[in-house]
Formats: C-alpha cells, structure tokens, sequence
C-alpha cells in the first residue's frame, strides 16, 4: 500500500484546512490519500461511479485512456496479442515478468493438468434447465467448486491460493465448454492434454464423439489471441467486484463467481452478446442512421452497444486488435462478405464522424468486434460473455492475489451520503 507521500495537498473546509498526502505513480495521475479525512475533518467524499477514486495501488495493468494504451507488466496490448500467447500472458499477469523457456513449460504443463473438473460437478451442469444462460452455469458451476476443491479454499496459505489461481484458469474452458454443450444437448467432451489452450477449448465446444475434430490452427490462434486481449484490464466492474468479495476473507471461487455474475451485465462483459444483437437489429447499413438518432436522443435509453468506455476517451487499443482478426477470420472463413461486418464497419464509420460520438469521445471498446469473430467461428451469442469471463478469469486471479498478498488491506466498506428519513417514531397501523 502507498506509504510515502511525493507532496500535500490542503483541503479547506469552514474556515478549517487539513492536510492530505498526495502519492505519485510510476505512470498515470497523482492521488490525494482521504483515508484519514473522515477522522480529521468528519466528512466522506463522494463519488458514486468512482469515476475520479482510486481503489487499491496495482503493479499489474495500466490504462491510458487518452492515449488509448493498455499495458500488462508494462507490455503494450498490441504487442503481447501479436507475439505472446495466452499462457504466457497469464503467466506474465500472475508472476510479473515473461517466463524462461524452462518457466513457461512448467506452467503449461500444470495448467494443462488441471483442465479435468471433478467427476461429481457434472451434476451441477445437468441440475440447470437446457435454455439456461450460460453464465448462469458458470457462476453456479464456479461458485460450486468451494464445495469440491477443498484444498485450496484457505486463503491464508500462498501454497493453497496458487493452486486455486491454477484450477480456476484451467478449468474455465472446461466449464464454458460443458456450458455451452449442455445447452444443446450434446455430450461432455473432455480436455485434451495433446492440445494448446485455446485449441483444447475449441475442440471441447465443437467436436462431437461421432467423428474426428480438426481444429483450425488460424481459429485457434484467432481464439487464443481473443483470450489475451480480454485477459486483464485494471479495476472495472467485475475486478473490483473481486476484490471486494475478497476484502472479507471469502473462498477464491466464491470470489470469482462474484467477478463473473458483475461481468454479466450489458454495460460490462455483456456488451459483446448486446452489441452483436444490436448489429443484428440493425440489419442493413441503410438502418444505421435510425440507430445513431436513438443513442443521441437523452429520451431514450437505447446505447450503441460496443461504443464507449469509462476510461478509453480513444481508440480501445483492443478493439484494433480485435477489428484485424476480425478481417483476418471472416476471410478464412470466406465469409469475408459478412453483412454483419459490413453493417459493422458502416456504423463505426458513421458513429465517428458524427459530432454526438467525437464530442463525448465515443469509441468502439473491445466488445465492438469480438462477437463478429465469435459468431463467426460458430458460437452462440449466449457463449460471447462466458469466453469473456473466461479470459477474464486470469485478471481475477492476479488481482485477487495481489490484494491478499498485501497485509495491510482492509475490508473495503464505503460509506454513503444519506438522503433518507431522520429517526421518527413507530405509529401503530390504526393511526396511519
Ligand atoms: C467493458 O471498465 C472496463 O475496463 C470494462 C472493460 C473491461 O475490459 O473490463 O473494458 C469491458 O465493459 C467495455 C464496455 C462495454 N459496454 C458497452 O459497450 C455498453 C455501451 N457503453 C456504455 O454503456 C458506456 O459507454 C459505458 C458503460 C461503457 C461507460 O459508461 P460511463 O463511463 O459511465 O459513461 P456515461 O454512461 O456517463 O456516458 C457519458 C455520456 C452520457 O451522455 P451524457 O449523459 O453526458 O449526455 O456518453 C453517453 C452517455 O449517454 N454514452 C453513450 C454511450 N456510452 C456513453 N451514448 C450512446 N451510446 C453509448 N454506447
């Protein structure tokens, strides 16, 4: 936790002045320390969204938002989606530098052995109804492993949390797959240890035992590098909804099913199924300016799904990335002519040119493209968010050993600005 101030600053309240310390980054903005302003000047800031409060101090993932970077470890997005890999990302995440040869190896291979779930958990799958939202599963499913994996649960023993950040980025794809298999009536494909991450996944949602399964080595690298580019991303919604799970002390799988219910909404996580709805609705090209009048008009609530960011004020570095295997998929795929895409590109055109979009800075976000790709090489739009939080899951985990790794933190409790009734006395209901 930050410790030694690089300057004050003095905060002036009645007539009273009361000094704040300021702390300076390695990159990004300064931050004024409030912790002790309640006890000094009896006031809380306030700051619903948390738009301008910084949560926790983070060695893992920085975001300029302005300048439209995103670095992991200190390593720009774009750089790590075209050379790396997803392993090794995650490996980079959870551990701090690129791993050696030697070190990548070893990681592979324990995650690679820890893609199997426990025989039992396939229960839980066959408990839920077959139209149930795949994300629905995952968090029951997810939640459910404190319930299995009791070795690794007691979030005092780094053995035991290094173990559970393994199981947990394992066996994702697993639970994703059997998700989405269960949901249309197709038997459990197990993992295959033959197989790269994000081949084993494609293999366990897209084979079936009545015949062999290639798997595509341009789809598997357009999988895994989709993987990567949602791999981590600094304290949104759902990362701070694990910290905070986590601030009291619960289970690693309780925590991270808490991270995949937040990332569920359409204003989060949810916005790449949304948006690919959106684009579907939408239909052709010539409809685009009806939809742009709509996210304009203050009277209605409708947004461009995929449009907009609470940091990105520019381009989302990701959704670059995501716009070029876009191309690069629907062109294998020969569906380069995807009208989908084509009424994609359309509005992300118009949208850009258009003063409402410029002027609050409102530019596609990761969630723009990746459901094209997505529905391209096969999948449902109810499977777009849990291959989000699949990715996710290794942002989590970092994130969540990082706070516990620091014996200073605290159960996060904000406080209020309260705008209700004052103490009144109880009337009995023949006098109301
Ligand atoms: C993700 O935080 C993260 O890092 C998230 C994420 C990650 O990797 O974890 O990047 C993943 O969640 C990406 C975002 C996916 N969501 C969407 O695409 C849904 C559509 N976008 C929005 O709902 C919105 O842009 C948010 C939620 C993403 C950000 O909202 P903010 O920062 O709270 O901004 P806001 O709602 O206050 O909007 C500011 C203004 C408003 O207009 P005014 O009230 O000032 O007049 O911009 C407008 C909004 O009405 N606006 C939009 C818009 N997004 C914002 N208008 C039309 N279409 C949109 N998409």
């Amino acid at each position: 936790m930050a410790e030694t101030p690089t300057k004050n600053a003095t905060l002036t309240i009645d007539d009273q002045s009361y000094d704040l310390p300021m702390y300076s980054p390695t990159a990004g903005p300064d931050v004024l320390d409030i912790r002790k302003l309640y006890a000094q000047a009896g006031v809380f800031t306030y700051d619903p969204g948390f738009t301008s409060t910084a949560s926790c101090d983070s060695t893992i993932t920085f975001i300029d938002g302005d300048k439209g970077e995103l670095l992991h470890r200190g390593y720009p997005i774009d750089q790590l989606a075209e050379k790396s890999h997803y392993l090794e990302v995650c490996y980079l995440l959870l551990y701090g530098e690129l791993p050696s040869a030697a070190e990548l190896e070893k990681f592979e291979n324990t995650i690679t052995r820890h893609t199997m779930l426990h025989e039992q958990m396939q229960y839980f799958f066959r408990g839920f109804r077959r139209d149930a939202h795949p994300m629905a599963t995952m968090v029951g499913v997810v939640g459910a492993m404190s319930a299995f994996y009791h070795d690794s649960t007691d979030i005092k023993d780094p053995k035991q949390r290094e173990i559970a950040s393994h199981r947990l980025i394992a066996k994702m794809p697993t639970i994703a797959a059997w998700a989405y298999k269960y949901s249309i009536g197709q038997p459990f494909v197990y993992p295959r240890n033959d197989l790269s991450y994000a081949a084993n996944f494609l293999h366990m949602c897209f084979s079936v035992p009545a015949e062999p399964y290639h798997v595509n080595p341009i789809l598997s690298r357009a999988m895994d590098r989709i993987f990567t580019l949602h791999a981590d991303h600094e304290q949104n919604a759902s990362t701070s909804t694990v910290r905070l799970a986590s601030s009291s002390g619960a289970n690693p799988f309780a925590c991270i099913a808490a991270g995949i219910a937040c990332l569920w909404g359409p204003a989060h996580g949810g916005a790449n199924q949304a948006c690919l709805e959106m684009l579907k609705e939408i239909g052709t090209p010539d409809r685009i300016p009806e939809f742009i009048a709509r996210a304009k008009d203050k009277n209605d609530p409708f947004r461009l799904m995929g449009f907009g960011h609470r940091v990105y004020k520019n381009f989302d570095p990701r959704a670059t990335v995501m716009k070029q295997s876009a191309d690069e998929v629907l062109d294998l795929l020969g569906i380069e002519n995807n009208p989908i895409l084509a009424t994609a590109k359309e509005l992300e055109k118009q949208a850009l040119e258009d003063p409402y979009f410029a002027e609050k800075k409102l530019f596609p976000n990761v969630d723009f493209y990746s459901g094209i790709i997505l529905e391209a090489m096969g999948f449902p739009t109810s499977m777009f968010t849990p291959i989000f939080a699949l990715s996710r899951t290794v942002g989590w985990v970092s994130q969540w050993k990082e706070q516990l790794a620091d014996p200073q933190h605290k159960i996060g409790r904000p406080r209020q600005l309260y705008l209700g009734s004052t103490a009144r006395d109880y009337t009995d209901i023949e006098t109301r």
